[in-house]
């Protein structure tokens, strides 16, 4: 193989890993657009729209529920069998409450409806369940890419750290242009490697 080749093959991979800088100018674009108010809140088929949105044209999965099963950490994410349905159950959790809407945001992590981009996208969808029941929003900025990774990680038999993060990261700033775009940042930056 020329160096070349194999120079191009090594950034194809990295880039299937982590897309950054197309998906994330898609994702601060969002902010005020129409078509963030045609997303449905709370609902399955919204965090596929979401996902379609950042992803579409970058992974040829974009807004596809997975059929592989996979895992993170050791942790083995919803049976892809078993995924339509779980998501039926998922989208039908209530969201009146706090607690509820961080519930539902810990179930929808533990199904991990995509092969990759969940982190990302199921943010921005819990953000808008926020918005609409709450009216706030997380200001992502207060809350540290090891402490939210370490919440997640334990959130599906503990959810006490991240209902603890989250709650003390809430703001009232729902239609800040500023903490959408450093939210997004944060977003982006809890992902990408170390
Ligand atoms: N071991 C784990 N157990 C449960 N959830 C995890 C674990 N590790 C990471 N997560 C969650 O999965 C997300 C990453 O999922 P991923 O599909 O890779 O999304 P993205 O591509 O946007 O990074 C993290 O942001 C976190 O919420
Ligand atoms: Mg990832």
């Amino acid at each position: 193989m020329s160096k070349i080749s194999s120079i191009q093959t090594v950034s194809d991979t990295h880039e299937l890993e982590f897309k950054p800088s197309g998906s994330k100018n898609r994702a601060y674009s969002l902010f005020g657009s129409s078509l963030f108010d045609s997303i449905e809140v709370g609902t399955a088929k919204g965090l596929r729209q979401i996902h379609a949105y950042l992803f579409g044209g970058l992974y040829d999965f974009a807004g596809q529920i997975r059929t592989k099963t996979i895992s993170k950490g050791g942790f083995k994410f919803c049976v892809a069998e078993y995924l339509e349905s779980a998501l039926k159950k998922i989208e039908q959790m209530p969201e009146n409450t706090f607690d509820e809407i961080v519930d539902k945001y810990v179930e929808m992590n533990v199904a991990h409806p995509f092969m990759e981009g969940n982190g990302r996208s199921t943010r921005i969808w819990l953000d808008m369940i926020f918005k609409k029941r709450l009216s706030k929003c997380v200001d992502w900025s207060m809350i540290g890419k090891k402490d939210y990774l370490d919440a997640m990680r334990e959130s599906h038999y503990d959810p006490t750290k991240i209902k603890e993060l989250l709650r003390n990261a809430l703001t009232d700033k729902i239609d800040d242009r500023e903490m959408f775009m450093k939210g997004i940042d944060y977003s982006y930056y809890y992902e990408e490697a170390e």
